[in-house]
């Protein structure tokens, strides 16, 4: 497995066959690893990039304690079998500190986790854009845990013509049903009891979803959970439209992600579940009839 650590390193990798591309910050766990497999069966050369980006870190102390295991990290991809990895430091990707000129995920950046996090989705965008142009995949692929970075990254490759596609991977979860995160090793024991009410939250809004429960019974079924739970201080619990991340309501029916933001302690975490308000996609008859 070839480790690059600049531009030039990188550049002189050989392409072949397909390239895929898998982002991360590293402190690598099965999440990251699902998204490999996903993209070694997308492609034929799949090449990771681990870098801290400070850009989209929105407080200072968050960026300093997030984990840093880059000898970790490589050893795991190369016993997966990983053509190369790209783990520049800030003074390959921000050599001048902050650039100049940089990307925004306009409205995507303002609403929800973007609205909890100034500046967190630019940063997003503008890194993707770069390792993008620095990698030269054919294919990029993105976890569905962070719901809204997927629907910003692919509102950058469509609308600034980026010649890649963006593949999905679903989200990974421990066996209690915790969504796995690099973050979660901050969680005590205690904390880590309390964090579940994140995804049981999501498993009852979607049950609700299922029973063809309305939009607002199918929030008000996750946010009571929530509301039961100790410990947990729930930043949003809403339903986004996944073309563009606006906030649905009234009788939006359709294909809905339901993103879930709170602090468990000192951690912040993030989980969602696309779900469906509504009778079933082809329930509708010829003549517009319920079948
Ligand atoms: P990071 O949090 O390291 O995540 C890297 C990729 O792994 C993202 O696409 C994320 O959605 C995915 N991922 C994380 N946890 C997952 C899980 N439990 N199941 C499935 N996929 C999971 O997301 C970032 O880094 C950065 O914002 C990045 C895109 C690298 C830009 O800096």
């Amino acid at each position: 497995m070839i480790v690059a650590r600049t531009a030039e390193e990188l550049a002189a990798v050989p392409h072949h066959g397909t390239r895929v591309v898998v982002m991360t910050m590293g402190a690598l766990h099965d999440g990251h690893l699902a998204l490999v497999r996903r993209a070694q069966e997308l492609g034929d050369q799949v090449v990771v990039t681990i870098f801290v980006n400070p850009l989209q870190f929105n407080e200072a102390a968050d960026y300093e304690r997030y984990p840093r295991t880059l000898e970790a990290d490589c050893a795991l991809l190369e016993s997966l079998g990983v053509d190369a990895v790209f783990a520049p430091g800030d003074e390959v990707m921000y050599p001048a500190g902050v650039p100049v000129v940089s990307v925004s995920a306009g409205v995507i950046g303002t609403v929800l986790e973007g609205a909890a996090r100034p500046g967190h989705f630019d940063g997003v965008v503008t890194v993707v854009a770069k390792l993008l142009n620095l990698t030269q995949p054919q294919v990029a692929v993105f976890g569905a845990k962070d719901a809204q970075q997927v629907i910003a990254v692919r509102a950058l490759v469509r609308d600034l013509n980026f010649p890649v596609a963006i593949a999905t991977a679903s989200t990974v979860r421990d066996p209690d049903g915790l969504a796995q995160s690099s973050r979660n090793v901050f969680l005590s024991p205690s904390e880590r009891e309390s964090a579940l009410a994140l995804s049981r939250s999501l498993q009852e809004a979607d049950a609700a979803a299922q029973a063809g429960r309305s939009l607002a019974d199918v929030v008000a079924a996750g946010r009571e959970v929530l509301s039961r739970a100790a410990g947990v201080e729930v930043d949003y619990f809403s339903a986004l439209n996944p073309a563009d991340a606006s906030e649905v309501q009234g009788d939006y029916r359709g294909e809905v992600v339901i993103a879930v933001a709170a602090h468990v302690g000192a951690t912040r975490l993030i989980d969602n579940v696309t779900t469906r308000i509504g009778p079933p996609e082809g329930a509708v008859g010829a003549e517009g009839e319920l079948q």
